[in-house]
């Protein structure tokens, strides 16, 4: 039988799931994308003049050069993967050797940094942050040990919403000897100014991930980026398949960062619609929490969020049910939508919370 020569750990492996797999018609508020479009705008020319018979540069150097330049970083400091869920992977391969290290992950949090530690079987200590979602130093201290080669860090975490203190990230990648990876996916919907990138001159252990896919809204052509020491970046580079980037997404990131005051438009209007949001569940009867957050999307707390959310999706909303993850009971995650389709949220979420 084929099952027989499938490692143990894959058989056993609970993969990634999204609310999709359960509800996928409707408004769909369930994955943080952005919901008011992508960046690129018009969409005709970007297939126009590419050399798709040749393979894309392996060494990413014309990416390096757009992206570099747009956000200020140093080429040597970049790295370009197929979104960021490639990049949680290629660091776990480069850091950890299977079934001695181990990862340690602030939870609750992103589903994908188990999944991948559990597909590459690295052992995870889920290690829980404090009652304010920051991280806990003394739970970690608690938990660290000489095998422990990576933590998991999210800012702003998925899915509470709040930013992980600067001060905190500094002072573990002080004491400890490992690999301290910060998830910042939702960075661009935070105060300005937020990211912790500039101590990565100071700390070469402080290691950086990015993507296109929430306030650039190019979710779908699979874009993340990496932002490390030198050193960090060229195993990287070792390890990646040589040719990770395809020729057309890199053609619509051109157009993006071209249309740059788009995204930089679609961030004021979701912030403000977030806002408008969390007063709005504050008002509604059967909310018993809201978190705030500096992301695009708002945790919430209400009374059988299991069956809310199905009752919601059969009236047409999709939201994201995280009450499996520790801490989080009962809490829904409600990506913030167009202006019409935050209405109709409030509006039916008043209406099944009135019935619960
Ligand atoms: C915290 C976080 N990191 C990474 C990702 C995945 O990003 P990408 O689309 O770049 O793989 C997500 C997606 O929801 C996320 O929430």
């Amino acid at each position: 039988m084929i099952t027989d020569l499938v490692r143990e750990n894959i058989k056993r492996l609970l993969p990634y799931t999204c609310a999709r797999d359960l509800y996928s018609k409707g408004i769909l508020l369930d994955a943080n994308e952005n919901s008011l479009g992508s960046s690129v705008g018009e969409f005709e020319s970007l297939t126009l003049d590419l050399n798709l018979n040749r393979y894309p540069d392996p060494h990413q150097n014309d990416l390096k050069e757009l992206i570099g330049s747009h956000l200020s970083i140093k080429k040597e400091n970049l790295f370009f993967g197929v979104g960021s869920d490639e990049l949680i992977d290629l660091l776990i391969r480069i850091f950890c050797e299977p079934r001695l290290d181990t990862v340690i992950i602030a939870e609750p949090t992103y589903g994908m940094y188990k999944v991948a530690c559990d597909i590459n079987n690295v052992a995870t200590k889920e290690v829980r942050l404090n009652d304010n979602f920051d991280v806990n130093i003394n739970n970690i201290e608690a938990a660290f040990d000489p095998t422990v080669k990576m933590i998991f860090l999210c800012s702003p975490n998925n899915p509470t919403g709040n930013l992980i203190s600067k001060k905190s990230i500094v002072e573990l990648a002080q004491k400890f000897n490992c690999a301290i990876v910060v998830d910042e996916a939702y960075i661009d919907f935070a105060e300005q100014g937020y990211s912790i990138i500039s101590e990565i001159e100071n700390y070469p252990n402080i290691i950086v991930i990015r993507t296109f896919s929430k306030a650039w809204g190019l979710a779908a052509i699979r874009l993340g980026y990496c932002i490390a020491d030198p050193e960090v970046i060229s195993y990287l580079f070792k390890i990646k398949a040589p040719y990770n980037i395809n020729i057309l997404t890199r053609s619509a990131v051109e157009k993006a960062i071209e249309n740059v005051n788009r995204k930089n438009e679609f961030v004021s209007i979701l912030i403000s619609e977030r806002e408008r949001l969390s007063k709005a569940f504050k008002n509604i009867k059967g909310i018993t929490d809201v978190y705030p957050s500096d992301a695009n999307f708002i945790l919430i707390r209400c009374k059988n969020a299991k069956a809310v959310q199905k009752e919601l999706a059969e009236r047409g909303v999709v939201v994201r049910d995280r009450s499996g993850q520790i801490m989080l009971q009962d809490c829904l995650r409600i990506s913030v939508g167009t202006e019409p389709e935050n209405n109709k949220l409030i509006e039916q979420l008043t209406i099944v919370l009135n019935k619960n």
